[in-house]
């Protein structure tokens, strides 16, 4: 399939960058075990592993449409918080991030009307606004127990049952 030269680049960045998401929020998860925050640390991991199986369906579309896919150095992540609130808002952010090039891949698809990638990048269109939403509520939640103790165990708790 013949694809637009940016959109093409975008799309091998965009593998990677799913990739780097996932090593910064094992990061994030090794910053909850360090704390004994485990049920926040399997969230991360989790989110982690959701990472990978984003990059993987970009891997698959451009393997599918012809185009061998490329793996730059990722960055390393070493991040350091003040507050669990201050951690949920970095992968907000995050995600916030995430969302910003999605519609800027989907923009260029659009633009050379390639319907293909549009129908592919569909998929995280959506994925993108249940992230956020699940992030933004998560801040809510940490906020509203203002790093109080009992709520941090209750939160803990409850994170350490994500699948
Ligand atoms: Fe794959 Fe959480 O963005």
């Amino acid at each position: 399939m013949t694809i637009n030269n940016e959109l093409l680049e975008k799309l091998q960045k965009q593998f990677a960058f799913e990739l780097e998401s996932g090593y910064i929020y094992l990061d994030y998860a090794g910053y909850a075990a360090d704390r004994d925050m485990n049920g926040i640390s399997h969230f991360f991991i989790e989110q982690a592993k959701e990472e990978y199986e984003h990059a993987m369906k970009f891997f698959d579309y451009l393997n599918e449409i012809g185009h061998r896919v490329e793996f730059p150095v990722i960055n390393g992540s070493k991040a350091e918080f003040e507050t669990f609130t201050e951690l949920f808002e970095a992968a907000l952010a995050h995600e916030k991030e995430v969302t910003r090039r999605i519609h800027e891949l989907m923009d260029i698809a659009v633009a050379n009307k390639d319907y293909p990638t549009m129908d592919f990048l569909n998929w995280f269109i959506t994925e993108q606004r249940e992230e956020e939403d699940s992030f933004n509520g998560l801040v809510a939640k940490f906020k509203g127990i203002n790093e109080k103790f009992q709520g941090l165990y209750l939160l803990d708790k409850e994170l350490s049952y994500r699948e």
